[in-house]
């Protein structure tokens, strides 16, 4: 096999190409490969100097996410910096692209550092729940101090070269010709004669140690919650760096880098990164997107107007009709009012404002789309309305305009017939309950063509939107189940505070109740209580805040609390039900939740609504706020063991058969040693 690193003698310099797409990832033919090239340029007296550059986008964008987790193979990244350092010769790193995580590591173990004028640099490890483990707590202090040390890993963020080079992390940055600078730049170092200072014997950031220590105090005085212990360890690293010989402390940081390494969160961000970049891989990727210039938007409510303000701002033309004049103004008006709020908050500019403004059309007359290159129905949950509407699109839309439906809920077959073009008919459901969540969700039938999906997925990328296909309502169903978990809680004695405490306590963005007024919540318990949901029409209690918005927890909450008439309310129900009150535990409320979901999820798998598990837990991570750091529910159900899963389904079985039973696939994995996890593919 052909190592993914060579090297060739320019003139008395080694030029080390790293060459593995897409990201040059320091997987371990890479190690090996830059091992023996150093080694091999170090040993050849023909070379004075070496320069370790990359092929492709990027210089390498870190450790590769895929190794972790399974036997680690010599030579290993913190041995292979080390060897990079102590290297006779002088050692140059070029950077270009994201130079990140190991990527970085490996370039402060070089002895010069240079950057074209475009690259990125920085630590994103804290994201994947880890710390630099490849000496990069311990080197970039020596540069650049415990302050921007610490803001460079536990904020995560990249920064730009120019920004690097100001801080001391880079020594030179070009505009152009990035190679050809490094090897002039080695040139002159051998022509100079003088050795470089390695990274581990420089001190300018150790100048001033009580700055250094109150940038560590500072770090310690940030509130982090107990299962992600990252941060705290990335500060604790960065003191040792100061407090202990250079060997000791790449020790101690090979040790806090495994102990996170270890963690269940590690876990959970590393399935989350994976998953986010598997939600691409569908059978119609590869296709060709039709070009989208101009959306149609049918139907000004709240998923129409967000779609329209998401595409306005994108840049694209849009015609937004509504069913008559006055429900297009009233339409109109509430764009506009968003668009004046978001100027008011400094989010849009004026000028921004004015330009949106000049693509938006607006007619009661669909006939007006038949320059639409996609058209979205956003209009009320009625088959018949939709049904009609897509008939009508099938004589008026241009041919091969992509026809979708944010229906959250019907059948997207049974429009599709209506439009007469099957293979340009799907649902583009994007998910608005968590603000600025980026879910589209794309309901795909068997006779959806794969350039209408691809069409919407690009759409959706150019929305700032994920997308995950489907065959059906996935998230909605998630959260039906979910949400019944929580009635049953209540109705079995807890509150709505209780319940939503819990649920954030979790980690969950949103708790069950946060924003439903009273209808809301009896409608939704009403998937399997109608009961609640008929008593309060009944009062005609529509729109009564049960909580106050997604923004103003713990208020929203609090208010819920405090809502004597909810409270009434599920008691009366109780009483309906013959119910007894008891206590209900902060335990029982997570993982009665967790397992609803996970139930939903096998049936939401075995009826192939979803193409894989990784697939659920992202539409949740995005959609419903589910924590990132646990990585979805059903990685949740393989960590928690799949057999523990299944017994405690089975023992809420007789209250809720319908909610509680999970499809035979939880069996069968059972039966086969095998997880969800091993569902997802690579
Ligand atoms: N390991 C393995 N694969 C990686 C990778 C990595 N570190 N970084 C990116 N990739 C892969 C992606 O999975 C994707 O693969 P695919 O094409 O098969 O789906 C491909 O590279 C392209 O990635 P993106 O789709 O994310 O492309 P973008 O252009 O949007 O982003 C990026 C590029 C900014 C490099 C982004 O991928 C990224 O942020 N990567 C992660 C960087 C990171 O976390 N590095 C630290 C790793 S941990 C570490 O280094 C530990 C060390 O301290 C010991």
């Amino acid at each position: 096999m052909t190592s993914p690193v060579t090297w060739e003698n320019r003139d008395g310099i080694a030029l080390i190409t790293i060459d593995s797409p897409p990201v040059n990832a320091l997987g371990h033919a890479v190690r090996a490969g830059l091992w023996e090239a150093v080694e091999a340029a170090e040993a050849d007296p023909a070379v004075r100097a070496l320069v370790i550059t990359a092929a492709g986008r990027s210089f390498p964008a870190g450790a590769d996410i895929r190794e972790f987790g399974k036997p680690p193979q010599a030579p290993l990244l913190p041995d292979l910096c080390d060897r990079i350092e102590v290297c006779t010769k002088p050692v140059i790193a070029a950077l270009h692209g994201t130079a990140l995580g190991g990527g970085l590591e490996l370039a402060l173990a070089a002895h010069v550092r240079i950057a074209h004028a475009k690259a990125r640099v920085g630590f994103p490890e804290i994201n994947l729940g880890l710390l630099p483990g490849a000496g990069g707590t311990q080197r970039a202090p020596r540069l650049i101090g415990a302050e921007q040390a610490l803001q460079l890993m536990t904020g995560g963020r990249p920064v730009r070269a120019a920004d690097a080079l100001a801080m001391g992390l880079l020594d030179g940055v070009v505009e152009d010709g990035l190679t050809e600078a490094a090897l002039a730049l080695a040139a002159d170092l051998v022509a100079d004669g003088t050795a470089p200072v390695p990274t581990r014997d420089r001190t300018e950031g150790f100048r001033n140690p009580q700055v250094y220590a109150e940038a560590i105090a500072a770090a310690r005085r940030q509130p982090h919650p107990p299962e992600q212990p990252a941060a705290t360890r990335i500060a604790d690293c960065v003191e040792a760096a100061l407090l202990l010989p250079f060997e000791a402390g790449l020790a101690y940081e090979r040790a806090a880098f495994e102990e996170l390494q270890a963690t269940p969160a590690a876990r959970g961000l590393r399935h989350a990164f994976l998953s986010e970049r598997r939600l691409s891989k569908t059978p119609e990727a590869g296709t060709e997107a039709r070009p989208v210039e101009h959306l149609g938007v049918i139907g000004g409510g709240r998923t129409g107007a967000a779609l329209v303000l998401s595409a306005l701002s994108a840049g694209l033309r849009v015609t937004l009709v509504e069913r008559d004049h006055d429900a297009l103004i009233a339409a109109l008006e509430r764009i506009a009012d968003i668009h004046e709020a978001e100027v008011a908050r400094g989010r849009l500019t004026p000028e921004k404002r004015d330009e949106d403004w000049a693509r938006l059309a607006g007619s009661a007359e669909l006939p007006r789309l038949a320059e639409a290159e996609m058209i979205v129905e956003a209009v009320p949950e009625d088959l018949g309305l939709k049904a009609e509407i897509f008939s009508q699109l099938g004589r008026v839309a241009r041919p091969g305009a992509i026809l979708a439906s944010a229906t959250a809920a019907l059948d997207i077959a049974a429009l599709a017939t209506a439009a007469g073009r099957p293979a340009d008919t799907l649902a583009f459901r994007p998910w608005t309950e968590i603000p600025r969540s980026g879910l589209v969700e794309l309901g795909v039938t068997p006779r959806t063509g794969a350039e209408a999906v691809a069409t919407a997925t690009a759409l959706a990328a150019r929305l700032g939107h994920r997308a995950v296909r489907a065959t059906g309502p996935l998230l909605g169903r998630m959260m039906g189940a979910w949400a019944a978990a929580a009635d049953g809680l209540l109705l079995a004695g807890s509150t709505p505070l209780r319940i939503d405490t819990a649920l954030r306590g979790y980690g969950y963005r949103r708790g069950r109740y946060q924003a439903e007024d009273l209808i809301g919540l009896a409608t939704l318990s009403g998937l399997r209580r109608p009961g609640l949901a008929d008593g309060l029409a009944a009062r005609g209690r529509t729109g009564c805040a049960v909580g106050a918005g997604w923004f103003d927890w713990p208020e929203g909450t609090r208010r819920a609390q405090e809502n004597d008439e909810v409270l009434a309310l599920v008691e009366a129900e109780r009483q309906r039900h013959g119910l007894p009150s008891r206590p209900v535990g902060e335990e029982e409320i997570v993982l009665s939740c967790l397992l609803a979901l996970i139930a939903e999820g096998t049936r939401v798998l075995a009826d192939e609504t979803a193409l894989r598990p990784s697939d659920i837990d992202m539409a949740l991570m995005i959609g419903l706020g589910f924590p990132r750091w646990r990585g979805g529910p059903m990685l949740a159900a393989d960590m928690m063991g799949l057999l523990d899963a299944k017994n405690a389904l089975a023992a809420l079985a007789p209250e809720n058969p319908e909610l509680w039973t999970p499809a035979d696939l939880l069996a069968d994995l059972l039966k086969n040693g095998r997880s969800f996890e091993d569902l997802n593919g690579i």
